[in-house]
């Protein structure tokens, strides 16, 4: 099987705020993207690995990938995520992937055994997502007040990477251009195809705000290890 993977990093991290945007601020002295590519770039099934940018981040991306050889050439993304996947997905028709998995450059500290839990959930279905189980009580609410309590059981929250066979989420995008679906398993649950749930893992945070990369530097450096300064 032909693996590829797509890390999309064409978001502006409007949530997150300051200048740079989240994906290029440094997580344990490197990009928060450097990361995210480097570990998918260093597996031995992902055949290729394929950024998605904002055009006006060429440089920080440069400077992110710098020695890492045998990423391809960045393509530009749209104003959503959905779109900045649509066209990293066209970016890989001509190279024709049996499986394609897409990750948030904003998750940092993926690990290469969650990665091999997707791909061989592949072989199964023709989807796989990391996910894990919700444990707080979860409330709707109904302005403020609370209009009623969710059931927990067999709720997950979904992470990345989400691996699918690559002509089938090609095809569920393009069907879906037009119409917002939150995520890639979404937009083939629309199509109607069934999606695994994996193990996800605690620690592949996704920095959505600046509690966010807090964690994650802590987790990066594990625990235990000396701190200076
Ligand atoms: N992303 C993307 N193209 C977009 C929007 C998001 O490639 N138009 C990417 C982000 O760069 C990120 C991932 O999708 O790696 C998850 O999105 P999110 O955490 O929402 O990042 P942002 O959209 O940048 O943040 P915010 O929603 O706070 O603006
Ligand atoms: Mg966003």
């Amino acid at each position: 099987v032909k693996v590829a993977a797509l890390i999309v990093a064409a978001g502006r991290g409007k949530r997150f705020g300051g200048e740079l945007p989240k994906q290029y601020l440094p997580l344990g002295g490197r990009p928060v993207l450097r990361h995210s590519l480097a570990r998918f770039a260093a597996h031995p099934d992902v055949a290729l690995v394929r950024a998605v940018i904002h055009p006006d981040d060429r440089d920080l991306y440069d400077a992110a990938a710098h020695g890492l050889t045998t990423l391809l050439e960045p393509v530009p993304g749209g104003a959503e995520r959905q779109d900045s996947v649509r066209l990293g997905l066209e970016s890989l028709v001509e190279a024709a992937p049996d499986v394609v998995l897409i990750h948030d450059g904003a998750r940092p500290l993926i690990d290469g055994a969650l990665i091999d839990r997707v791909i061989a959930a592949l072989g199964e279905q023709p989807g796989a997502i990391p996910a894990l189980p919700v444990a707080d009580t979860l409330k709707r609410g109904n302005g403020r007040l609370i209009g009623e309590t969710v059931e927990r059981a067999n709720l997950w929250r979904a992470q990345t990477p989400q691996g699918f066979r690559f002509p089938d989420l090609l095809a569920a995008h393009r069907a879906a251009a037009g119409r917002t679906l939150t995520d890639d398993a979404a937009v083939l649950e629309a199509a109607g195809a069934s999606v695994a749930l994996v193990e996800g893992a605690e620690d592949n945070v996704k920095i959505t705000t600046p509690i966010d990369l807090a964690r994650a530097e802590s987790l990066f450096r594990g625990p235990g290890e000396p701190r200076i300064g």
